[in-house]
């Protein structure tokens, strides 16, 4: 699933929810983007996608990390936000290398700033918006990791 034109919340979400389809349990997923990209509308998706209330998703910016899991879900799925951590060592602190082998889903937003702690088979996706309601989003699984298409 390489790249994908959304023009709209719903058409992020549909995508997600096709991602969230093909996930495996321990699977980590890096949201790239600017604020106001989209990771976070992203996340419903995912959290749908899994059997999940989707409303009950919002951006983990001060409190690092929110769990969704019921047992409607698949797989539940840790939520992460590294916005305002200065460095790895907060992450570690709050147990995110335990997180990783929990059976569930890790979806960390501004990965770049804990990148040393992200597993080689984390799947990157890439929000750049290219219109008010349009954003290019770009899915690249590690190599040897088939997500099918679209
Ligand atoms: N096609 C689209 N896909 C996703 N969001 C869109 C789209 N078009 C417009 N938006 C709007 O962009 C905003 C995305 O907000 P969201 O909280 O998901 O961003 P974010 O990347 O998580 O930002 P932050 O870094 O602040 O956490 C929402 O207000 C949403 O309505
Ligand atoms: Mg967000």
């Amino acid at each position: 699933m390489p790249t994908h034109e959304s023009l709209s919340v719903d058409q992020t979400l549909t995508l997600a929810r096709t991602l969230a389809a093909r996930l495996l349990s321990n699977d980590v997923l890096a949201l790239h983007g600017d604020l106001g990209a989209g990771k976070t509308q992203f996340v419903r998706g995912l959290v749908a996608g899994l059997g999940g209330n989707p409303r009950q998703v919002s951006s983990p910016t001060f409190v690092l990390l929110h769990v969704y899991d019921s047992p409607a879900m698949r797989l539940p799925v840790y939520h992460l936000d590294a916005y305002r951590v200065t460095g790895s060592a907060d992450f570690e602190s709050i147990g995110f290398p335990e997180l990783l082998a929990q059976n569930a889903v890790v979806v960390v937003e501004w990965p770049q700033r804990v990148a040393d702690l992200l597993p080689p088979t984390t799947i990157h996706v890439r929000l750049t918006p290219t219109g008010p309601a349009a954003r290019r989003i770009d899915i690249d699984p590690p190599p040897g990791r088939e997500l099918g298409t679209p």
